[in-house]
């Protein structure tokens, strides 16, 4: 179990010297829930599928102020502030050798255990109108959101790779367009459907261990370079805001807070937590 922060600051260090696991943590709502992991004091661990991207996201992070390399190096027994290693999340015959090495590699053959995860990741949303879905289509389509998460919960589930406690956390991602889908969303609602029960099941399967979701409005990420750039992609930036009761369209690194929140509230588990601007009563 992980212990309390012995530093007398009883909120801001509550998640202190704890390990986070953040799957899609290179890029858009990952990247920035890394950043304000760091800044909680977290010993953070990035995962996506590109080396060339995890590599730049490493940078990135390792320029933040927050970060401050560990003081007791691997060989002398300490745990990284900041690791990351690539594993790809999109195919269902390969997700399951992938996370193992991943969780292997990450913890040291479970030497070094995570305390919280979080799930992230994304590909290309796969918008297919249901009239021409097929199983195959929608295999593909919830092969990063749902079979991938799936996955790792099994892996999950044992306390080889993770500390199950009240003091510990998994975060996965939906969309308010489970609760509100735009037309021509069907099948990506009921991806995030699953993930959301998903989520209450496991809840109640890996308790005490906490398990919620964070479900954004439209967050401006590197997602968005699938809808287009300069004056065409304003224009959807736009669409998004009237869609609001802000009149905005969320940023990174305010949705990155919910995360956290969900690491840090130990009372919190089989919630899925809405940072949207208000759509649903838009
Ligand atoms: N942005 C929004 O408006 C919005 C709204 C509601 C819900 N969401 C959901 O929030 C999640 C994050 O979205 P985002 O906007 O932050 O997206 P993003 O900026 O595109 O980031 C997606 C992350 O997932 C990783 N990823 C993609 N394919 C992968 C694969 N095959 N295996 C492993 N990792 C993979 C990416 O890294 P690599 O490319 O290196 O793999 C990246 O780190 C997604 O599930 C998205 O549907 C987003």
């Amino acid at each position: 179990m992980a212990a309390p922060s012995a530093s007398g600051l009883k909120y801001a260090s509550k998640l202190a010297n704890q390990r986070v696991l953040i799957l899609g943590g290179t890029s858009g709502i990952g990247f920035a829930v890394s950043e304000a992991s760091l800044e909680a004091g977290l010993l953070v661990t990035v995962s996506s599928s590109s080396s060339s991207k995890l590599s730049t996201a490493l940078d990135r992070l390792r320029s933040s102020p927050a970060y401050v390399p560990s003081s007791t190096s691997v060989a002398e027994g300490g745990v990284p502030r900041l690791t990351g290693f690539t594993c790809d999340l999109s195919n269902p015959s390969t997700v399951e050798a992938n996370l193992t090495q991943l969780l292997d590699q990450a913890t040291l053959e479970g030497r070094h255990k995570f305390d919280h995860v979080v799930f992230t990741a994304g590909d290309a949303l796969a918008l297919t109108p249901i009239g021409q879905i097929t199983p195959e289509g929608y295999a593909r389509a919830s092969a990063v959101r749902f079979t991938a998460p799936l996955i790792l919960s099994k892996l999950l589930s044992t306390e080889k790779y993770f500390n199950h406690s009240v003091y510990s956390s998994i975060t996965f991602t939906s969309g308010t367009n489970s609760e509100k889908p735009a037309p021509g969303w069907s099948v990506v609602a009921g991806v995030c459907g699953a993930i959301e029960g998903l989520a209450r099941g496991l809840a109640v399967d890996l308790k005490p261990t906490r398990v919620n979701l964070v479900s954004p409005g439209a967050v401006k990420t590197e997602l968005f370079s699938a809808f287009g750039e300069g004056e065409q992609l304003e224009q959807l930036l736009d669409g998004f805001k009237k869609q609001t009761l802000t009149g905005t369209v969320g940023t990174p690194e305010d949705v990155a807070e919910a995360y956290i929140y969900l690491m840090r509230d130990r009372y919190v588990t089989g919630r899925c937590l809405g940072t949207d601007g208000g759509r649903l009563l838009a």
